[in-house]
């Protein structure tokens, strides 16, 4: 089993749904439950669950500032990928997080999972076991962790957390987060509010699934150098800008840590900014949601990240 643990702290952390967690999810308020080396004592924390199609990662969060303040421990996503798999996973890392020292217990807990994510069931399973679709997620994961759990799209998630915290605070207007990485996730805003479920990776593009053709993992797959890939991203893009006239897109997901060796190929329409959270958006926006869902509001945030390309 591979397990890797990253101390995280003192990093910036890096993903709302306005998703009703309505009828089934019991909200918490932030829980202020921490240890005594916290670096913030006093803080409203949550704990935030990522879980992709390559690994599963969970983080305690500082929801004033969206930074990580506990390691950020990470599986491999089981494979099977089947929900008790996964929910085991999930379970062992929150463990090792609790040994480290925090307590989590009490904080609101949100996990952003790869599909569409409705009253705590997936919808969709493209890079996970289909068998996530004959339980009801929220369930499974409760009754691993013994607590609740806000379940939202990982890009959704991904995308509140840049928006909050990241690249998107302060912008309004109609703002894309893509994610790229196993699958391609997205994350649409208009001024501020989400609209979930997205699912732009999934558009036709040269009559297949486009994220089947420029993905993260599509792109080791079909065994792309970065230019040629980025060249057919870049016209996946062209469609997405097209069709949604964004004020901005945020790339993020997996190859946002590699923009170096791609971005001088895009010719986006539109304001592009790279995400600023990198791997931290999907625990943080999942920790953001569930704290928000119980009625919390973080603080408005003050800088964004720098326009890297423009139309
Ligand atoms: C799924 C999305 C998910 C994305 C990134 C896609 O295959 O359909 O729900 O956000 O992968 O994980």
């Amino acid at each position: 089993m591979e397990e890797d643990i990253d101390d995280a702290r003192e990093r910036p952390g890096m993903d709302e749904t306005v998703q009703s967690a309505g009828d089934t999810y019991r909200a918490e308020s932030p829980g202020v439950a921490g240890t005594s080396d916290e670096p913030h004592p006093g803080r409203p924390f949550g704990v935030g669950i990522d879980v992709g199609g390559t690994g599963v990662k969970a983080a305690v969060v500082d929801l004033e500032t969206g930074t990580l303040v506990s390691a950020r421990v990470r599986e491999k996503t089981p494979s099977p990928s089947t929900p008790d798999a996964v929910a085991q996973a999930v379970a062992r890392i929150i463990g090792r997080i609790e040994e480290s020292g925090h307590r989590t217990a009490q904080m609101p807990t949100g996990a952003g999972l790869p599909g569409v994510a409705k009253d705590g069931w997936l919808k969709t399973a493209a890079n996970i076991d289909r068998s996530w679709l004959d339980v009801r997620a929220q369930d499974v994961l409760e009754r691993h962790l013994q607590r609740p759990v806000l379940i939202i799209n990982d890009a959704d998630a991904a995308g509140l957390a840049e928006m909050r915290y990241g690249a998107g605070t302060g912008q309004h207007g109609v703002v894309l987060m893509l994610t790229i990485g196993t699958g391609i996730g997205s994350a649409l805003f208009v001024d501020d509010r989400l609209v979930p479920n997205t699912e732009l990776g999934h558009l036709e593009y040269h009559r297949r699934d486009a994220e089947t053709l420029v993905s993260g993992a599509a792109r080791e797959r079909r065994k792309l150098g970065w230019k040629v890939w980025a060249k057919e991203f870049d016209g996946y893009l062209d469609h997405v800008y097209r069709y949604f006239s964004p004020d901005l897109v945020i790339l993020g997901g997996g190859v946002s840590k590699e923009t170096g060796r791609y971005l001088q190929y895009l010719t986006p329409r539109g304001p592009l900014k790279v995400a600023r959270l990198l791997n931290s958006a999907g625990i943080v926006g999942a920790a953001l949601a569930a704290a928000e869902a119980g009625g919390y509001r973080p603080p408005v945030s003050a800088g964004a990240s720098e326009i890297v390309a423009e139309g």
